[in-house]
């Protein structure tokens, strides 16, 4: 689908966001197999999220979905059947490698497989570990999807993460729970730490601390077990990002983001845009299912440059096409220790560079990251989503400032995060 973004002067009103994308994969994955029905409310409405919840049904978890409401009927740790077919990731980087650790435990074969995109995403960072902890996979190439895995029991290791990667750690810790023993996890760099809140939200035995988190396997204490929880999902911020980025590069905004889950591994975006000058408040802030929710205001503003580098780019490698946005329109941005980003849904330095030459907007590319000089204006252009969710959204934003029409090619590629993005940019952006 090719979509067409005028320019706007102002965006304001207030929205309600769609479930966390990386809470909802989390929520489904657990729920799965935990032992009673558990009920998800403002489950994420993107493709990815539901992936997670076919893979679940392939194996016979009953789910039924009313609106964004999601109850599973979860089989225990041992009620999973093996799957007929392969079980299907989509573009889902979360589901494949996050499900590793749970399949990788299982009395039975499973193979799970991806689209395009995710078929050239490298897996040896969950294979790894999940052979350390016992488990026989294989892959195309040694390391694409799809990844046969032959299930067993686990034993428990200590890991430290190479890469930080909060799907990384989320495996280890989801293989962990079947493991003998306790699995410890450490991270040099701190990353999202929902998997840690949703797995004792679920009655997991974690201990947690500074740099390194631990789970007792389930033949510790009598056996671990999860139990059916009821839970909300908060709004997405990375998704809220496209909208604060929007306002901020607005001449006139007052945007109101409701209910947005601002957990603290995740709301260095805040952090960030504020040490920029961003004029953003949160306004009420409450906790559910150990994941704290407020509601965002933001209004446009004068910006600086800013810089990002080492834990500060991995606490906002999903922001970052959008944050390169902002900086090539206000007051520039440099990113440096960003070499995951070559390795998303596609590689998002290359596309970055990309859309920008097409607009006239200069940046100076480097392996592992980039700088663009603020105040630049977007020429009216053709762009590309290069299939990327977070390369289609960043784009519409750009759009909104250009000197003239915009349009985005396989601007659809939204929906694996944001199927409703475009309607409510249309309702907030005019
Ligand atoms: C995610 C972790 C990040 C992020 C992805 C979602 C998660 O990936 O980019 O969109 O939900 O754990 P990595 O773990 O590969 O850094």
């Amino acid at each position: 689908m090719q979509k067409s973004i005028f320019p706007v002067r102002e965006v304001s009103g207030s929205i309600r966001l769609p479930g966390d994308k990386s809470i909802s994969h989390r929520y489904g994955m657990l729920a799965s197999i935990a032992e009673g029905t558990s009920t998800l409310e403002n489950y994420s409405t993107g493709q990815d999220c539901h992936s997670t919840l076919g893979c679940f049904a392939a194996m016979g978890i009953a789910v039924k979905k009313d609106g964004t409401t999601v109850t599973v009927e979860g089989g225990g740790l041992d009620g999973l059947r093996a799957p007929t077919v392969d079980l299907d990731a989509g573009n889902s980087g979360s589901t494949i490698r996050m499900m590793a650790g749970i399949l990788a435990a299982q009395p039975f074969v499973s193979r799970i497989a991806g689209d395009e995109s995710l078929s050239k995403r490298p897996m040896g960072r969950v294979m790894k570990p999940l052979a350390e902890m016992g488990a026989r996979i294989t892959a195309r190439d040694e390391q694409f999807p799809p990844l046969e895995i032959t299930g067993g029991p686990l034993k428990a290791i200590d890991y430290t993460l190479p890469v930080a990667s909060a799907q990384v750690k989320s495996c280890v810790l989801f293989g962990g729970l079947y493991a003998e023993g306790v699995t410890t996890v450490r991270e040099g760099i701190r990353t999202r730490d929902h998997s840690e809140i949703a797995l004792k939200q679920f009655g997991a035995d974690m201990t947690i601390r500074p740099g390194m988190i631990s789970i007792a396997g389930r033949s510790h204490l009598n056996g671990a077990k999860l139990t059916a929880q009821k839970l909300m999902v908060p709004g997405d911020l990375s998704s809220a990002a496209f909208f604060l980025v929007a306002a901020l590069m607005a001449e006139e905004a007052n945007l109101v983001l409701q209910g947005v889950g601002l957990n603290p591994t995740r709301a260095a975006l805040l952090d960030f845009l504020v040490s920029m000058g961003a004029p953003i408040q949160v306004l009420d802030l409450e906790h559910n299912g150990g994941e704290p929710i407020g509601d965002l205001r933001v209004r446009s503003g004068k910006m600086r440059g800013g810089l990002m580098e080492g834990a500060m780019t991995a606490a906002l490698i999903d922001e970052i096409p959008v944050l390169a946005v902002l900086g090539a329109a206000r007051g520039g941005l440099e990113v440096r220790d960003a070499s995951e980003l070559r390795v998303k849904e596609t590689d998002r330095i290359a596309a970055l560079a990309e859309n920008f030459a097409r607009m006239g907007v200069e940046i100076d590319v480097r392996p592992d990251g980039f700088r663009v000089e603020g105040g630049q204006s977007f020429r009216p252009a053709t762009l590309d989503s290069f299939h990327d969710h977070r390369i289609a959204m960043a784009f519409a934003v750009a759009a909104l400032a250009a000197e003239g029409e915009c349009r985005i090619d396989r601007a659809e590629a939204a929906s694996v995060s944001f199927p409703e993005f475009y309607q409510y940019l249309a309702e907030v952006a005019r």
